[in-house]
């Protein structure tokens, strides 16, 4: 699969800077790029939109955005994720914060998976069992991840997953952290042998499982997986902007999302997801004695050696560091990185104005997950955010 606007016929557009604080953007040959919907190209009120008499955010919906690439609406959830039964769901949020699925009993997906770090985990790298329960900045042990952890939104609509898109379904995806030595490090039958032992856990399975009412290693991943696809991510003001509600971008966030475009972010970075089944080498920084080849060591084939898959750009504010190793402390860093790689000239302020559509305009957490206080196994919930023994 290809970038949302494939290369032979890419959105172009042209771009006037500010002119005497007065915010010019003009748009052409917008219709290149596989048919815009009506109302997109003829509107330039975006720029004018928190001062220019239109509704505040929240309002209805009075008029067209202006957008630098033609407007697709926020994909419809499959059957998959809509079609569950809220037991199912449930249960999923209790496996993925219950340590009982770590060999050492005190790290669940929630350790790197975090509520509090846009469901990632605020560090370069994920630090897995060995490390004890408290998770975020600071957290430090024997066994170490290469790679940061990915952040979990919007996985329903997704057809690779991981840094080099080696898993294809969240079912799949959900057991390989417990074979991992540096993760959770838990043979899935132990896994199994353990919930078995735990009645509460006996009759939570067989209720979301009237089908097939055990506890399996397939029902354990269906559960995970189903958990997992309710981080849906479509509530940033950019979303609000796109739907009409114009006052939710200012001037600057509107210049900065045609800046975004206008240096090619938006070619792999899509709307409106803001990721891609794109794989590139972004030359990020080596991190010293770490070997990583990427998208080569699930294909085999030395021409993707150092490829990644585009990750998501919303609610990449609070998933800071970046980049697969996490080699790169702040946004504005990243966002400086990828200006350079994109190989045309830019400013100070264009990084600033990119950073800020970015952070400000593609932030939304609010259906992240929620932490249950305590879990079926008795276990230490991972500690995390305001919930340190010392504060
Ligand atoms: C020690 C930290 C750690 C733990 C524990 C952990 N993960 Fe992860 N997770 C990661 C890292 C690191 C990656 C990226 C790995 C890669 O790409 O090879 C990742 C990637 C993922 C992805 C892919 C997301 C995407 O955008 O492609 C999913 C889904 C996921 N984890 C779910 C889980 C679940 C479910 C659990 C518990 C069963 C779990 N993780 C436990 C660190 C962790
Ligand atoms: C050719 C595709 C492509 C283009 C064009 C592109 N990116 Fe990326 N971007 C990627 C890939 C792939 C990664 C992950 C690279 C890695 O970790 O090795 C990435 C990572 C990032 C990250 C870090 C995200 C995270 O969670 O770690 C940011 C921020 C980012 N890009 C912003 C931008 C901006 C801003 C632009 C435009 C100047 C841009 N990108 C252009 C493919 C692209």
């Amino acid at each position: 699969m290809g970038p949302v606007c494939p290369k032979d016929s890419r959105c172009t557009l042209r771009y006037t800077a500010q002119v005497g604080g007065v915010l010019l953007l003009t748009l052409a040959a917008l219709a290149s790029c596989g048919g815009v919907s009506e109302g997109v190209s003829g509107s330039m009120g975006g720029a004018s939109g928190a001062g220019g008499g239109v509704d505040g955010f929240g309002g209805e919906p009075i008029a067209s955005p202006s957008l630098p690439w033609a407007l697709t609406e926020f994909p419809g959830l499959p059957d998959i994720a809509t079609e569950v039964p809220a037991s199912r769901v449930a249960l999923g949020n209790l496996l993925f914060f219950d340590p009982v699925l770590s060999i050492d009993g005190e790290t669940a997906c929630g350790t790197c998976h975090s509520e509090f770090w846009g469901m990632s985990d605020g560090i370069p790298v994920g630090v897995g069992h060995g490390a004890g329960p408290a998770a975020g900045p600071g957290r430090n042990g024997p066994n170490v991840s290469r790679r940061n952890s990915l952040a979990l939104f919007n996985l329903a609509f997704r057809e690779t997953l991981l840094w080099d898109g080696r898993s294809g379904s969240l079912e799949d995806q959900a057991i390989l952290p417990l074979l991992s030595e540096v993760e959770l490090n838990l043979d899935p039958d132990t896994a199994i042998e353990r919930l078995t032992a735990i009645p509460e856990y006996v009759d939570l399975f067989a209720a979301a499982f009237p089908e097939d009412p055990r506890v399996t290693v397939d029902n354990l991943a269906a559960a995970i997986a189903a958990f997992e696809r309710t981080f849906v991510s479509d509530r940033s003001i950019y979303d609000a902007y796109v739907r009409g509600h114009l006052g939710a971008f200012d001037d600057e966030l509107v210049e900065g999302m045609f800046l975004f475009a206008q240096m090619g972010c938006s070619d792999c970075h899509a709307p409106p997801l803001f990721e891609s089944e794109v794989f590139a080498d972004r030359n990020v920084p080596d991190v010293d004695g770490v070997e990583d080849e990427g998208l080569a060591e699930a294909t085999g084939l030395p021409e993707d050696i150092g490829k990644f898959r585009t990750p998501s750009l919303r609610n990449a504010i609070v998933t800071e560091p970046y980049f697969h190793n996490g080699a790169v402390e702040s946004l504005s860093d990243a966002v400086e990185h990828e200006l350079e790689r994109s190989g045309m000239p830019f400013t100070d302020d264009e990084v600033r104005l990119i950073e800020r559509f970015i952070s400000k305009g593609l932030r939304d957490e609010s259906r992240a997950s929620s932490r249950p206080l305590s879990v079926p196994s008795g276990l230490q919930v991972p500690l995390d955010g305001q919930q340190f023994p010392f504060l």
